[in-house]
């Protein structure tokens, strides 16, 4: 007799579903402006009112609805935009879950005017709460307009936790900004109280409407990134070092012209900014990034703000190399190779060459007993140790990491299970935030085991996990989870997960171990302070064989 558990309410159903995806004003302006953009609309019109509560207007020129098809709009799970399981593997809209429209409906007043160009007349739908009050013909132009009062009166919790009118409108205006910046060849205006906060033209690409949007004398401070594959197209702008810092500067990333938020590009476009020069490690930038939609997961995250690549590690090595070569085709970063910046140092003695010589050396490496790394430089040679060279750049990589940035794992094809005894288990979830700081993916604990399916991305050696249980061992053994842990933690993972002795490096290797190690903060000393490397000078050999 009777039962606990009772399936809920339809009106109650929305409202939870609501929570999701209608965070706050800002959410209701992407949401339409987003329907509007996919509806094909060559103008869209937003305007609000007060903190956007009152009052959110969107209005197009894009298809319209029939009278049919706008009532069915703001039922849940009702969508244009696919139909079989397999349409979610290639998304091109910016919708496609049925959920926008019903969700802004459940926890505010709603008005839908449509007609499309075919149709004689037009639908005004009313909801109020997520109840269709009224259905009547109108009259008016090809296209939608989305009316919507009184966000949240339902649910005066969530209405609490708005911000002041000014926070909440400038979320709004970088969400109408935001997808301004993806769709060039849409006019956009932004009306807030009756003034004009953004008025953009149609433009024919990217470039011009960044122009329009961020002004002449920004533009003149950024260099332009191109990179073509057949894979993959990369575009957009980086700021020159200049302009980084302050006030948090733009990072912004669109995948497929959604606005995103992605670690792996992040830490991509620092690398190739070589953020470990720069006093400043904010760089400005706008990137859009252009692929095969079948190669990018977007249904990942309730809003879509987060999206999965199929080859995390190919787009990440694309986008660093194209932003390496963009920085330094604008003269932002030196031409180069850090190997020859190495005889502008001053801690490194640099004497004339003897005549005679070519003025510029090739740049050639050799392994030396698996261990040593010989490389020529202009005054003579260096000799690097491939162990301490490599712990010194993943050190710095982890601390980078660690002190919040963004650090990138790397997907583990076949996750890894780990036994760990008791103290190991405890000393792991301890530390497990700052893991997942450094790119690891740990999840699962079980009795005794976890499972671990992301590394990060600029490890050597994993051997099965072995490292991470020498990681949590070295931490238990120099003191558990006290004094200075960051440092340790960043120092044990380069040490225990570097290239070793014995490891057989080919030349690329090499090579991008020695550039690496030039980007360092301090090239010439490993973490635990042995030297890096040796340099033997022309002079010091010529004076050995008696010349
Ligand atoms: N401005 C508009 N012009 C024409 N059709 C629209 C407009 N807005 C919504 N629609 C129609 O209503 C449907 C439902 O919109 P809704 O935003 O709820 O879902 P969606 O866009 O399909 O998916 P998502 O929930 O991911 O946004 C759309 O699929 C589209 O067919
Ligand atoms: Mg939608």
């Amino acid at each position: 007799m009777g039962s606990r558990i009772k399936i809920l309410a339809e009106s109650l159903i929305n409202k939870i579903a609501a929570g999701e995806v209608v965070e706050r004003p800002a959410s209701v302006a992407k949401e339409l402006v987003e329907n509007s953009i996919d509806a094909g609309a060559t103008r869209i019109v937003v305007e609000t009112k007060g903190n956007g509560t009152q009052l959110i207007r969107v209005g197009d020129d894009g298809e319209g609805m029939s009278r049919d098809d706008a009532l069915l709009a703001v039922q849940r799970h009702a969508t244009s935009k696919i139909q079989r399981d397999s349409d979610l593997d290639s998304i091109s809209t910016l919708g496609f879950r049925g959920e926008a429209l019903p969700s802004i409906a459940a926890v505010s007043r709603m008005v839908v005017e449509t007609r499309r160009a075919e149709d004689l007349g037009g639908t005004r739908v009313t909801i109020e709460g997520g109840m269709v009050k009224d259905v009547t013909d109108i009259g008016r132009g090809a296209g939608t307009t989305v009316t919507v009062r009184d966000l949240f009166f339902n649910t005066p919790v969530r209405r609490k936790f708005l911000k002041a009118p000014g926070t909440e409108m400038r979320h709004v205006t970088q969400a109408v900004m935001n997808l301004a910046l993806a769709y060039p060849r849409i006019a956009f205006t932004l009306l807030h109280d009756g003034r004009h906060l953004l008025d953009l033209e149609r433009h024919d690409s990217y470039l011009s409407r960044l122009r329009e949007v961020f002004g002449k004398d920004l533009m003149e401070r950024t260099v332009p990134l191109v990179h073509n594959t057949d894979a993959l197209h990369i575009e957009g702008i980086l700021g020159r070092p200049e302009i980084a810092g302050g006030a948090k500067p733009h990072q912004l990333f669109f995948v497929n012209n959604r606005p995103i938020s992605n670690r792996t590009l992040l830490h991509a476009v620092l690398a190739g900014f070589e953020t470990f020069l720069l006093r400043e490690r904010h760089p400005f930038f706008i990137i859009f990034l252009r692929m095969d939609p079948g190669l990018v997961d977007v249904n990942v995250h309730p809003v879509k703000r987060e999206v999965r690549f199929t080859d995390e590690r190919f787009i990440h090595d694309q986008l660093f190399n194209a932003v390496k070569l963009s920085l330094r085709a604008g003269g932002v970063l030196p031409t180069t190779s850090p190997l020859d910046r190495l005889v502008e140092r001053p801690s490194v003695e640099v004497r004339s060459r003897p005549e005679g010589r070519p003025e510029e050396a090739p740049i050639s490496m050799w392994q030396l007993h698996r261990r040593y790394i010989l490389a020529n430089i202009k005054g003579g040679l260096i000799v690097v140790d491939q162990h301490a060279a490599c712990e010194r750049i993943l050190f710095e990589e982890a601390m980078h990491n660690l002190s919040g940035k963004a650090g990138s794992g790397q997907q583990l094809l076949f996750p890894e299970t780990l036994k760990l005894n008791p103290v190991q288990m405890q000393v792991l979830e301890e530390i497990l935030p700052l893991l997942e700081l450094m790119g690891f993916g740990i999840r699962g604990f079980g009795k005794g085991t976890v499972i671990v399916d992301a590394i990060p991305a600029g490890l050597k050696r994993w051997e099965n996990g072995k490292v991470l249980i020498e990681m949590v061992d070295e931490m238990i053994e120099t003191g558990g989870v006290t004094f200075r842990l960051k440092e340790r933690l960043a120092r044990s993972y380069a040490c225990k997960s570097a290239v070793k002795d014995g490891d057989r490096l080919i030349q690329e290797e090499m090579q991008i171990l020695i550039d690496r190690l030039f980007a360092t903060g301090d090239p010439f000393s490993c973490p635990h302070g042995r030297p890096t490397l040796v340099k033997i000078s022309l002079e010091e050999l010529d004076k050995r064989f008696g010349r």
